[in-house]
């Protein structure tokens, strides 16, 4: 996974991110980027950082998620010696850390009130105490902030402040999930086939037809982690010259059972794309045959393509040209 740094994609609901990351990486301000797990929230947070005045300053990632409620003020904002039991020496935290670079503070959602209020203010003035501390200190870096939950229901629900919302999402960047990025799925899988072929040192050279309908089709709930992944396994386990469904492990694969609101809207545009997919194929493009079979006008069908960025699998059948973002 490593060794793929740069963002890839082409279409249209991923080139309006690199508009956004360009524009970002100009400014000072800080950044809040959203998206369901594996979209490249991190990638996107280290391309914003190389690309701003920042560069040459750390990219310092600290997981609010991963980290225990107790120890993450003293991690974050750093302690002063004495400053609870075990508190043996002076600490910096990870702001101090990042000084004159990027502080990517992931899963911002689950960051607690009281570290929400010394944020903001952080935001606001570029203040902060070490947990224990008395004297104030100012640091210089820049903020980035991810979170794959809905920051407005925890809003709701009083578990995140408003305030903070607004000063860190003024910039908001929101990673569309794989399966609604069209073309995006076979150009990734192509790349992704082409350095793990090279790392294993397999003669295999493309997907068969099936799997590339597989690979459409199936509704990515891991995202691109998951694309990546399941390529890399695949091309440990295929025997033949070509990537089959089975070596993916997306055979009959069908769709988890919707649990939530959420879910449920995820699933019935899966459900379109992967009837929408099926039908341009088996029509090769011909969007009449296309409306006809589905039972729609085509001004909807048109519109249902737009929505989902179907219009280059319909327009140009199954091409994977490369453009990396740079
Ligand atoms: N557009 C992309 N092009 C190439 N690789 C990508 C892209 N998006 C994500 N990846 C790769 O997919 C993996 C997951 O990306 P990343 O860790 O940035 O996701 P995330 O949104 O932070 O996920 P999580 O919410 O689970 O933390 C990484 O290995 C990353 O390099
Ligand atoms: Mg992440």
């Amino acid at each position: 996974m490593e060794e793929f740094h740069e963002i890839i994609g082409t279409s249209r609901a991923i080139r309006a991110v690199f508009d956004v990351v360009h524009k970002v990486s100009r400014t000072d301000m800080p950044v809040l980027i959203t998206g369901e797990t594996g979209t490249g929230k991190e990638l996107t947070a280290q391309a914003i950082h190389k690309r701003s005045r920042w560069k040459q300053g750390p990219c310092v990632p600290i997981n609010c998620g991963a980290i225990p409620e107790t120890l993450l003020e003293s991690e974050l904002f750093g302690h002063e010696r004495g400053a609870f039991t075990g508190a043996v020496q002076q600490k910096k935290g990870k702001l101090e850390t990042a000084k004159g670079g990027t502080l990517f503070l992931d899963e911002v959602g689950d960051l607690l009130v009281p570290l929400q209020i010394k944020l903001l203010r952080f935001l606001q003035d570029g203040t902060f105490e070490r947990l224990g501390g008395r004297h104030t200190l100012r640091v210089h870096a820049r903020l980035i902030a991810a979170t794959n939950v809905d920051l407005k229901i925890a809003i709701d629900k009083n578990l995140f402040r408003e305030d903070l919302y607004y000063r860190l999402g003024a910039m908001h960047i929101h990673l569309p999930p794989l399966r609604d990025r069209g073309e995006d799925i076979s150009l990734m899988a192509m790349l992704f086939l082409k350095r793990a072929t090279a790392h294993h040192r397999k003669p295999i050279r493309n997907y068969t037809p099936e799997a590339i309908d597989a690979l459409r089709t199936y509704a990515w709930p891991g995202n691109v982690r998951e694309l990546c992944n399941r390529v890399m396994r695949a091309v440990v386990l295929a025997e033949g010259s070509e990537i089959t469904p089975r070596d993916l492990g997306l055979t009959g694969e069908i769709l988890p059972p919707a649990d939530s609101l959420d879910s449920l809207r995820a699933a019935h545009r899966r459900i379109e794309v992967e009837l929408l997919v099926k039908a341009i194929n088996l029509h090769r493009g011909n969007l009449t045959r296309v409306a006809r079979d589905l039972e729609v006008s085509r001004s909807t069908l048109y519109r249902k393509l737009r929505t989902y960025n179907l219009e280059p699998l319909a327009t140009s059948h199954a091409t994977c040209s490369v453009t990396p973002f740079n």
